[in-house]
């Protein structure tokens, strides 16, 4: 018999909220794994809502383990209305919390979403990312995950 926690990550990677690249984010913050190997990215976008900047949306994705697809999916839900420094003190724990307690192997998969979180607001103080690479121009995840830019094929005939 199953039990509640993996019951949960079933759930959420069966149906995962907020997957998928955000054209207009304001922010980006990716980050791999020294434990597997594996990256996630997160994509937060922000609005002003009573004279406080909060965050709107964040959106995800990843090479990643279910478990990290099910953490980013709750916690990217738990981020709308959250202002950076709420969203900055939060941990791993706290934003897998809606799955329960995470076994200590797999702690390092929450740690995933909470590295790319840290990693995009860090870089994020104002509405308009400025860390000197814009959404719009960075690599998408799967040349980060290559290390380098995907190249165009030139493909050479010979006679
Ligand atoms: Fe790599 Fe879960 S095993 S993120």
């Amino acid at each position: 018999m199953k039990d509640d926690l993996e019951k949960r990550i079933e759930e959420a990677v069966k149906n995962p909220q907020n997957l998928g690249e955000m054209k207009n984010a304001d922010a980006i913050g990716t980050v791999g794994s020294a434990d597997c190997g594996d990256m996630l990215r997160m994509w937060v976008k922000f609005k002003e809502e009573d004279g406080r900047k909060v965050i709107d949306r964040a959106t995800f994705q990843t090479f990643g383990c279910q478990t990290a697809i099910a953490v980013a999916s709750v916690a990217t839900q738990m981020l709308a209305g959250k202002t950076i420094a709420e969203a900055m003190s939060m941990s791993g724990e706290e934003l897998a919390a809606p799955l329960g307690a995470l076994p200590p192997v797999k702690i390092h998969c929450a740690q995933l979403v909470e590295g790319a979180l840290r990693s995009a607001l860090s870089g994020a103080p104002t509405a308009v990312p400025v860390t000197g690479q814009s959404p719009a121009s960075s690599p998408t995840l799967i040349e980060s995950f290559a290390g380098r830019p995907a190249a165009k094929l030139k493909i050479v005939l010979d006679s």
